[in-house]
Protein backbone atom coordinates (compact mmCIF):
# COMPACT_ATOMS: atom_id res chain seq x y z
CA UNK A 1 0.00 0.00 0.00
CA UNK A 2 2.75 2.09 1.56
CA UNK A 3 5.16 1.76 -1.67
CA UNK A 4 1.90 2.24 -4.49
CA UNK A 5 0.90 5.10 -2.76
CA UNK A 6 5.03 6.37 -3.17
CA UNK A 7 4.86 5.40 -6.45
CA UNK A 8 1.46 7.73 -7.48
CA UNK A 9 2.58 10.65 -5.58
CA UNK A 10 5.59 10.79 -7.19
CA UNK A 11 3.91 10.32 -10.87
CA UNK A 12 1.71 13.26 -9.68
CA UNK A 13 4.13 15.18 -8.42
CA UNK A 14 6.94 14.81 -11.18
CA UNK A 15 3.57 15.78 -13.81
CA UNK A 16 3.45 19.05 -11.62
CA UNK A 17 7.24 19.72 -11.74
CA UNK A 18 7.08 19.30 -15.25
CA UNK A 19 4.03 21.37 -15.76
CA UNK A 20 5.77 23.79 -13.36
CA UNK A 21 8.59 24.25 -15.65
CA UNK A 22 7.21 23.75 -18.63
CA UNK A 23 5.93 27.40 -17.94
CA UNK A 24 9.40 27.64 -16.66
CA UNK A 25 8.22 29.09 -13.45
CA UNK A 26 9.92 27.49 -10.85
CA UNK A 27 13.93 27.61 -11.82
CA UNK A 28 13.96 30.70 -13.52
CA UNK A 29 14.46 34.55 -12.16
CA UNK A 30 11.86 36.47 -10.42
CA UNK A 31 10.29 38.53 -12.48
CA UNK A 32 10.91 42.07 -13.51
CA UNK A 33 8.21 45.07 -13.75
CA UNK A 34 8.57 48.15 -14.73
CA UNK A 35 6.63 51.50 -14.47
CA UNK A 36 7.25 55.18 -15.34
CA UNK A 37 8.82 57.46 -18.11
CA UNK A 38 11.21 57.51 -20.83
CA UNK A 39 14.23 56.54 -18.43
CA UNK A 40 12.76 53.07 -18.48
CA UNK A 41 10.43 52.64 -20.87
CA UNK A 42 11.06 49.75 -23.25
CA UNK A 43 9.09 50.93 -26.58
CA UNK A 44 5.62 50.63 -25.37
CA UNK A 45 4.82 54.60 -27.34
CA UNK A 46 5.80 52.81 -30.16
CA UNK A 47 2.49 51.63 -30.27
CA UNK A 48 0.56 55.01 -29.74
CA UNK A 49 -0.04 58.04 -31.44
CA UNK A 50 2.65 60.30 -29.66
CA UNK A 51 5.60 62.33 -30.75
CA UNK A 52 7.61 61.11 -27.59
CA UNK A 53 9.10 58.47 -29.32
CA UNK A 54 12.51 56.77 -30.10
CA UNK A 55 11.56 54.72 -32.91
CA UNK A 56 14.26 56.38 -36.05
CA UNK A 57 17.72 56.10 -36.60
CA UNK A 58 20.30 56.65 -34.59
CA UNK A 59 18.44 55.31 -31.73
CA UNK A 60 19.30 51.91 -30.60
CA UNK A 61 23.07 52.20 -33.20
CA UNK A 62 24.56 49.63 -29.73
CA UNK A 63 21.55 47.92 -29.39
CA UNK A 64 22.24 44.26 -30.12
CA UNK A 65 20.31 44.51 -33.41
CA UNK A 66 21.20 48.04 -34.18
CA UNK A 67 18.18 48.75 -34.84
CA UNK A 68 15.72 51.05 -32.65
CA UNK A 69 13.50 49.88 -30.52
CA UNK A 70 11.88 52.40 -28.68
CA UNK A 71 14.26 52.53 -25.41
CA UNK A 72 15.83 56.15 -25.08
CA UNK A 73 19.32 55.29 -25.39
CA UNK A 74 22.11 54.16 -27.86
CA UNK A 75 21.92 50.64 -26.72
CA UNK A 76 20.56 49.49 -23.14
CA UNK A 77 18.54 51.20 -20.84
CA UNK A 78 18.44 51.14 -16.81
CA UNK A 79 15.74 48.17 -16.69
CA UNK A 80 17.65 46.06 -19.18
CA UNK A 81 20.45 46.55 -16.92
CA UNK A 82 18.67 45.41 -14.01
CA UNK A 83 17.06 42.82 -15.62
CA UNK A 84 20.87 41.33 -16.87
CA UNK A 85 21.86 42.02 -13.08
CA UNK A 86 18.89 39.52 -11.76
CA UNK A 87 19.51 36.98 -14.67
CA UNK A 88 16.87 37.65 -16.28
CA UNK A 89 15.37 38.41 -19.71
CA UNK A 90 14.59 42.20 -21.02
CA UNK A 91 11.08 43.16 -20.02
CA UNK A 92 8.94 43.53 -23.40
CA UNK A 93 6.74 46.52 -23.46
CA UNK A 94 3.50 45.60 -22.16
CA UNK A 95 1.79 47.00 -25.73
CA UNK A 96 3.91 44.52 -27.03
CA UNK A 97 2.14 41.71 -29.05
CA UNK A 98 5.14 39.67 -28.92
CA UNK A 99 4.35 39.76 -25.16
CA UNK A 100 2.40 36.59 -24.81
CA UNK A 101 2.26 33.06 -23.50
CA UNK A 102 4.80 31.51 -20.76
CA UNK A 103 6.72 35.09 -21.99
CA UNK A 104 4.65 37.08 -19.34
CA UNK A 105 6.13 35.45 -16.49
CA UNK A 106 9.20 37.11 -17.47
CA UNK A 107 7.34 39.66 -16.37
CA UNK A 108 6.22 43.71 -18.23
CA UNK A 109 7.28 47.03 -18.86
CA UNK A 110 4.53 49.33 -18.77
CA UNK A 111 6.79 52.83 -18.85
CA UNK A 112 5.83 55.30 -21.08
CA UNK A 113 7.42 58.34 -22.41
CA UNK A 114 6.36 61.46 -21.29
CA UNK A 115 4.18 60.88 -18.49
CA UNK A 116 4.69 61.92 -15.07
CA UNK A 117 3.22 61.86 -11.20
CA UNK A 118 0.28 64.41 -12.45
CA UNK A 119 -2.46 62.85 -15.31
CA UNK A 120 -1.67 67.01 -16.72
CA UNK A 121 1.98 66.36 -17.27
CA UNK A 122 3.36 65.33 -20.16
CA UNK A 123 -0.25 66.40 -22.00
CA UNK A 124 1.54 67.75 -24.51
CA UNK A 125 2.44 64.38 -25.66
CA UNK A 126 -1.22 63.49 -26.50
CA UNK A 127 -2.06 59.80 -26.12
CA UNK A 128 0.92 58.37 -23.51
CA UNK A 129 0.22 55.79 -20.93
CA UNK A 130 -0.39 58.16 -17.63
CA UNK A 131 0.55 55.76 -14.49
CA UNK A 132 -3.06 55.06 -13.15
CA UNK A 133 -3.12 53.47 -16.60
CA UNK A 134 0.08 51.52 -16.39
CA UNK A 135 -1.51 50.30 -12.82
CA UNK A 136 -4.35 49.43 -14.87
CA UNK A 137 -2.49 47.49 -17.41
CA UNK A 138 -0.71 45.64 -13.88
CA UNK A 139 -3.83 44.49 -12.86
CA UNK A 140 -5.07 43.32 -16.67
CA UNK A 141 -1.78 41.82 -16.88
CA UNK A 142 -2.25 39.73 -13.78
CA UNK A 143 -5.64 38.55 -14.86
CA UNK A 144 -4.21 37.40 -17.70
CA UNK A 145 -1.27 35.55 -15.89
CA UNK A 146 -4.17 34.23 -13.91
CA UNK A 147 -5.74 32.61 -16.96
CA UNK A 148 -1.92 30.51 -17.15
CA UNK A 149 -1.14 29.36 -14.00
CA UNK A 150 -3.66 30.22 -11.31
CA UNK A 151 -4.33 33.10 -9.49
CA UNK A 152 -2.49 31.94 -6.14
CA UNK A 153 0.49 31.55 -8.47
CA UNK A 154 0.31 34.72 -10.09
CA UNK A 155 -0.27 36.64 -6.36
CA UNK A 156 3.26 34.52 -5.54
CA UNK A 157 4.96 35.32 -8.93
CA UNK A 158 3.97 39.07 -8.26
CA UNK A 159 4.70 38.99 -4.33
CA UNK A 160 7.98 38.11 -5.39
CA UNK A 161 8.68 39.94 -8.22
CA UNK A 162 11.28 42.98 -8.11
CA UNK A 163 9.81 46.69 -9.34
CA UNK A 164 11.32 49.78 -10.47
CA UNK A 165 9.65 53.20 -10.48
CA UNK A 166 11.04 56.32 -12.29
CA UNK A 167 8.61 59.35 -11.95
CA UNK A 168 8.61 63.00 -11.07
CA UNK A 169 11.22 64.59 -13.51
CA UNK A 170 8.54 65.07 -15.85
CA UNK A 171 6.27 67.05 -13.80
CA UNK A 172 9.02 69.50 -13.65
CA UNK A 173 10.30 69.74 -17.18
CA UNK A 174 7.02 68.64 -19.02
CA UNK A 175 4.83 71.04 -17.11
CA UNK A 176 5.66 73.27 -14.06
CA UNK A 177 8.91 74.53 -16.33
CA UNK A 178 6.96 73.56 -19.90
CA UNK A 179 6.33 77.21 -20.39
CA UNK A 180 6.70 80.42 -18.47
CA UNK A 181 4.09 81.05 -16.06
CA UNK A 182 2.75 77.63 -16.99
CA UNK A 183 -1.06 76.55 -15.05
CA UNK A 184 0.74 74.60 -12.30
CA UNK A 185 3.49 77.43 -11.68
CA UNK A 186 0.53 80.03 -11.31
CA UNK A 187 -1.29 77.67 -8.64
CA UNK A 188 1.52 76.71 -6.77
CA UNK A 189 5.03 78.38 -5.35
CA UNK A 190 7.52 75.33 -5.78
CA UNK A 191 8.37 73.82 -2.57
CA UNK A 192 4.15 73.80 -1.79
CA UNK A 193 3.99 72.25 -6.13
CA UNK A 194 6.56 69.52 -4.48
CA UNK A 195 4.46 68.62 -1.42
CA UNK A 196 1.51 68.17 -4.01
CA UNK A 197 3.04 66.08 -6.50
CA UNK A 198 4.75 63.71 -3.21
CA UNK A 199 1.41 63.40 -1.61
CA UNK A 200 0.29 62.64 -5.36
CA UNK A 201 3.29 60.23 -5.71
CA UNK A 202 2.39 58.36 -1.89
CA UNK A 203 -1.02 57.21 -3.57
CA UNK A 204 0.73 55.62 -6.51
CA UNK A 205 3.14 53.92 -4.21
CA UNK A 206 0.31 52.44 -1.72
CA UNK A 207 -1.79 51.38 -5.01
CA UNK A 208 1.21 48.99 -6.52
CA UNK A 209 0.91 47.89 -3.17
CA UNK A 210 -2.48 47.17 -3.37
CA UNK A 211 -1.69 45.65 -6.61
CA UNK A 212 0.29 43.43 -4.84
CA UNK A 213 3.87 44.85 -5.08
CA UNK A 214 6.37 43.95 -2.46
CA UNK A 215 9.88 44.92 -3.89
CA UNK A 216 9.81 48.46 -5.31
CA UNK A 217 12.76 50.39 -6.66
CA UNK A 218 11.96 54.19 -6.33
CA UNK A 219 14.15 56.43 -8.19
CA UNK A 220 14.35 60.34 -7.59
CA UNK A 221 14.64 62.76 -10.54
CA UNK A 222 18.33 63.56 -11.54
CA UNK A 223 19.68 66.80 -11.34
CA UNK A 224 17.14 68.00 -14.03
CA UNK A 225 19.41 71.15 -14.51
CA UNK A 226 22.16 69.82 -15.75
CA UNK A 227 20.76 67.65 -18.90
CA UNK A 228 22.12 69.10 -22.37
CA UNK A 229 18.66 70.44 -23.19
CA UNK A 230 18.53 72.58 -19.87
CA UNK A 231 21.72 73.35 -20.50
CA UNK A 232 20.98 74.92 -23.75
CA UNK A 233 17.65 76.65 -22.71
CA UNK A 234 18.69 77.68 -19.27
CA UNK A 235 22.25 78.15 -18.90
CA UNK A 236 23.89 81.26 -20.16
CA UNK A 237 27.35 79.75 -18.72
CA UNK A 238 27.82 75.87 -18.90
CA UNK A 239 26.46 75.89 -14.87
CA UNK A 240 23.35 73.36 -14.56
CA UNK A 241 20.05 75.46 -14.35
CA UNK A 242 19.08 76.85 -11.12
CA UNK A 243 15.35 76.48 -11.06
CA UNK A 244 15.66 73.10 -11.91
CA UNK A 245 18.27 72.05 -9.25
CA UNK A 246 16.05 73.21 -6.84
CA UNK A 247 13.09 71.21 -7.94
CA UNK A 248 14.79 68.48 -7.62
CA UNK A 249 16.66 69.46 -4.59
CA UNK A 250 13.45 69.72 -2.83
CA UNK A 251 11.96 66.56 -4.40
CA UNK A 252 14.14 63.68 -3.92
CA UNK A 253 14.37 64.53 0.49
CA UNK A 254 10.76 64.40 0.47
CA UNK A 255 10.58 61.46 -1.73
CA UNK A 256 13.10 59.73 0.71
CA UNK A 257 11.12 60.80 3.85
CA UNK A 258 7.74 59.71 2.56
CA UNK A 259 8.84 56.40 1.58
CA UNK A 260 9.94 56.02 4.79
CA UNK A 261 6.29 56.55 6.32
CA UNK A 262 5.12 54.39 3.66
CA UNK A 263 7.61 51.21 4.94
CA UNK A 264 7.03 52.21 8.40
CA UNK A 265 3.06 51.91 8.17
CA UNK A 266 3.47 48.97 6.53
CA UNK A 267 6.02 47.57 8.77
CA UNK A 268 8.21 46.44 6.06
CA UNK A 269 10.92 47.66 3.42
CA UNK A 270 8.88 47.34 0.23
CA UNK A 271 9.91 50.62 -1.06
CA UNK A 272 13.38 51.24 -2.10
CA UNK A 273 15.13 54.85 -2.40
CA UNK A 274 17.51 54.79 -5.36
CA UNK A 275 19.48 58.50 -5.21
CA UNK A 276 19.35 59.22 -8.71
CA UNK A 277 21.07 62.25 -8.27
CA UNK A 278 24.12 61.56 -6.37
CA UNK A 279 24.39 58.84 -9.41
CA UNK A 280 24.63 61.06 -11.78
CA UNK A 281 26.26 63.88 -9.88
CA UNK A 282 29.16 62.13 -9.29
CA UNK A 283 30.13 62.01 -13.43
CA UNK A 284 28.66 65.16 -14.28
CA UNK A 285 30.71 66.71 -12.18
CA UNK A 286 33.78 65.18 -12.79
CA UNK A 287 32.94 63.20 -16.38
CA UNK A 288 36.79 62.19 -17.00
CA UNK A 289 37.09 60.40 -13.91
CA UNK A 290 34.41 58.06 -15.61
CA UNK A 291 36.07 58.08 -18.46
CA UNK A 292 33.81 60.43 -20.38
CA UNK A 293 35.20 63.71 -22.31
CA UNK A 294 31.80 65.58 -21.11
CA UNK A 295 28.75 65.53 -19.44
CA UNK A 296 27.55 68.99 -20.90
CA UNK A 297 27.17 68.06 -24.73
CA UNK A 298 24.86 65.11 -25.66
CA UNK A 299 26.10 62.68 -28.39
CA UNK A 300 23.15 62.77 -30.46
CA UNK A 301 21.25 66.22 -31.05
CA UNK A 302 22.06 70.15 -32.20
CA UNK A 303 22.60 73.78 -30.96
CA UNK A 304 24.11 74.60 -28.14
CA UNK A 305 25.33 71.58 -26.25
CA UNK A 306 23.73 69.24 -28.79
CA UNK A 307 20.53 70.26 -26.46
CA UNK A 308 18.22 71.55 -28.80
CA UNK A 309 15.40 69.34 -30.29
CA UNK A 310 15.13 65.61 -31.02
CA UNK A 311 17.72 63.30 -31.60
CA UNK A 312 17.01 62.12 -34.79
CA UNK A 313 19.34 61.06 -38.42
CA UNK A 314 19.74 64.70 -39.65
CA UNK A 315 21.03 65.69 -35.81
CA UNK A 316 24.99 65.36 -34.76
CA UNK A 317 26.19 62.26 -33.80
CA UNK A 318 29.61 61.65 -31.75
CA UNK A 319 31.58 58.41 -33.15
CA UNK A 320 32.32 56.79 -29.76
CA UNK A 321 29.14 56.76 -27.42
CA UNK A 322 31.02 55.78 -24.64
CA UNK A 323 32.64 59.25 -24.05
CA UNK A 324 29.41 60.87 -23.99
CA UNK A 325 27.56 60.69 -20.63
CA UNK A 326 24.63 62.26 -22.14
CA UNK A 327 22.98 60.21 -25.30
CA UNK A 328 20.28 62.83 -26.51
CA UNK A 329 19.39 66.10 -24.70
CA UNK A 330 17.69 64.41 -21.67
CA UNK A 331 18.69 60.69 -21.38
CA UNK A 332 22.06 59.27 -20.43
CA UNK A 333 24.44 57.13 -22.62
CA UNK A 334 24.26 52.88 -21.90
CA UNK A 335 27.49 53.54 -20.67
CA UNK A 336 26.07 56.09 -18.14
CA UNK A 337 23.44 53.85 -17.27
CA UNK A 338 25.64 50.76 -16.35
CA UNK A 339 27.51 53.24 -13.98
CA UNK A 340 23.60 54.26 -12.66
CA UNK A 341 22.93 50.57 -12.39
CA UNK A 342 26.09 49.63 -10.62
CA UNK A 343 25.25 52.19 -7.93
CA UNK A 344 21.96 50.38 -7.57
CA UNK A 345 23.36 47.04 -7.43
CA UNK A 346 26.16 47.66 -4.41
CA UNK A 347 26.00 51.62 -3.53
CA UNK A 348 26.37 52.27 0.25
CA UNK A 349 23.46 54.45 1.87
CA UNK A 350 24.59 57.78 -0.10
CA UNK A 351 23.03 56.00 -2.95
CA UNK A 352 20.54 53.32 -1.91
CA UNK A 353 18.24 53.86 1.46
CA UNK A 354 17.54 51.47 3.01
CA UNK A 355 19.54 48.75 1.26
CA UNK A 356 21.48 48.55 -1.85
CA UNK A 357 19.72 45.53 -5.10
CA UNK A 358 22.72 43.35 -4.11
CA UNK A 359 21.31 42.96 -0.41
CA UNK A 360 17.33 42.98 -1.68
CA UNK A 361 18.05 39.77 -3.57
CA UNK A 362 20.71 38.48 -0.85
CA UNK A 363 17.70 38.91 1.42
CA UNK A 364 14.65 37.71 -0.55
CA UNK A 365 16.78 34.61 -1.86
CA UNK A 366 16.46 33.12 1.86
CA UNK A 367 12.56 34.27 2.26
C1 LIG B 1 -5.69 60.99 -12.14
O1 LIG B 1 -6.43 60.09 -12.91
C2 LIG B 1 -6.86 58.94 -12.21
C3 LIG B 1 -7.53 57.96 -13.15
O2 LIG B 1 -7.94 58.51 -14.33
C4 LIG B 1 -7.80 59.35 -11.08
O3 LIG B 1 -8.21 58.21 -10.36
C5 LIG B 1 -7.05 60.29 -10.16
O4 LIG B 1 -7.88 60.74 -9.13
C6 LIG B 1 -6.50 61.48 -10.95
N1 LIG B 1 -5.69 62.30 -10.07
C7 LIG B 1 -5.96 63.57 -9.80
C8 LIG B 1 -5.09 64.27 -8.82
O5 LIG B 1 -6.87 64.16 -10.33
C1 LIG C 1 25.73 46.96 -0.95
O1 LIG C 1 26.16 45.84 -1.62
C2 LIG C 1 27.46 45.33 -1.29
C3 LIG C 1 27.65 44.05 -2.04
O2 LIG C 1 27.82 44.26 -3.37
C4 LIG C 1 27.64 45.16 0.20
O3 LIG C 1 28.94 44.74 0.46
C5 LIG C 1 27.34 46.42 0.89
O4 LIG C 1 27.44 46.25 2.27
C6 LIG C 1 25.97 46.94 0.52
N1 LIG C 1 25.77 48.23 1.12
C7 LIG C 1 24.71 48.54 1.82
C8 LIG C 1 24.65 49.90 2.42
O5 LIG C 1 23.79 47.77 1.99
Amino acid sequence: MDSSFGVVSSIVLGALVITLSSFGFQAEARAFFVFGDSLVDNGNNNYLATTARADNYPYGIDYPTHRPTGRFSNGLNIPDLISEAIGSEPTLPYLSPELTGEGLLVGANFASAGIGVLNDTGIQFLNIIRIYKQLEYFQQYQTRVSALIGAEQTERLVNEALILITLGGNDFVNNYYLVPFSARSRQYSLPDYVVYVISEYQKVLARLYELGARRVLVTGTGPLGCVPAELAMRSPNGQCAVELQRAAGLFNPQLVQMINRLNSDIGSDVFVAANAFEMHMDFISNPQAYGFVTSKVACCGQGPYNGLGLCTIASNLCPNRDIYAFWDAFHPSERANRIIVRNILEGDSKYMHPMNLSTIMALDSRT
